[in-house]
């Protein structure tokens, strides 16, 4: 079974999340429904940062889907979503997953999609359970950059990546490449209600950009752990081997970075 997506195309949203979270407070979210920007003022990121693009230059969306299961039983949902991007891009521009792997595509612990050394896109999960008679619904935000766009990358103070860089084409047709992820995020999402992060474990963690490095966790610019990065657990929990053991990062809310 595939999900039937309810597809909605606008052509300005403040946060195509902020759409679908309002929607869910307002008890208003019946069928899975997805929600495409061709351009965000207010796109929001993740530990409360803004998400910023420019009209089609970025492929802006965000899906609600209504999970079965308590959210503690969601542990590893965004990092499979990641898997499920990775795919849609693969489908997407027809270049097999492994040719995308020699490119430089991967994945970064907990939500950002790499290209070579720089963030390509990156991921917004938000929603709950209102009562345990409600299924949980997640609205599952995705910004990938289409094209580079140097005041961004001046704005931000760092280099970003773009689907621009992964094909010869002038650019990627958004929709193909909307409807591609879509689709692979749906499978993804079916096979994680009926099994866990379990499932995707083993494939996670061989798109894994800093598995074998020497990475440090820190919070509010405050390194707390660092060691050598050992993917993740069954849980989707990052592995951090220390000089004291393997150290186990579960919450999101935290920056992985190369040590330098
Ligand atoms: C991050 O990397 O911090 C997460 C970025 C998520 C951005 C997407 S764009 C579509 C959706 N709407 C939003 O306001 N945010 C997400």
């Amino acid at each position: 079974m595939t999900i039937n997506w309810i597809l909605e195309r606008v052509e300005e949203s403040a946060s195509t999340n902020e759409d679908l979270m309002s929607r869910w407070r307002d008890g208003a979210l019946w069928e899975p429904v997805a929600r495409v920007a061709a351009k965000q003022s207010a796109g929001r990121g993740r530990m409360g940062r803004s998400w910023v693009s420019h009209a089609n230059q970025a492929l802006t969306f965000s899906v609600a889907y209504p999970f079965k299961k308590p959210i503690a039983e969601l542990s590893g949902l965004s990092l499979a979503c990641g898997l499920g991007v990775i795919k849609g891009i693969s489908e997407g521009t027809g270049i097999a997953e492994e040719s995308l792997k020699e490119l430089g595509l991967g994945l970064k612990w907990p939500n950002d999609i790499f290209l070579g050394e720089a963030k390509l896109g990156g991921m917004l999960i938000e929603g709950g359970q209102i009562n345990t008679t409600q299924p949980t619904w997640l609205v599952i935000g995705i910004g990938i950059n289409l094209i580079t766009d140097l005041t961004i990358e001046q704005n931000i103070g760092r280099s970003m990546a773009s689907t621009s860089q992964i094909t010869n084409a002038s650019k990627i047709d958004a929709d193909v490449l909307w409807l591609s992820i879509i689709k692979e995020l749906g499978n993804i999402l079916e096979t994680f209600e009926k099994s866990s992060f379990k499932a995707f474990q083993s494939e996670w963690n061989e798109w894994d950009i800093f598995k074998n490095q020497v990475c440090q966790i820190s919070q509010q610019d405050k390194i707390s752990i660092e060691g050598i990065e050992r993917g993740v657990d069954d849980a989707g929990h990052l592995l951090i081997e220390t000089a004291n053991g393997v150290e186990r990062v579960i919450s999101g809310d935290v920056s992985l970075r190369k040590s330098s």
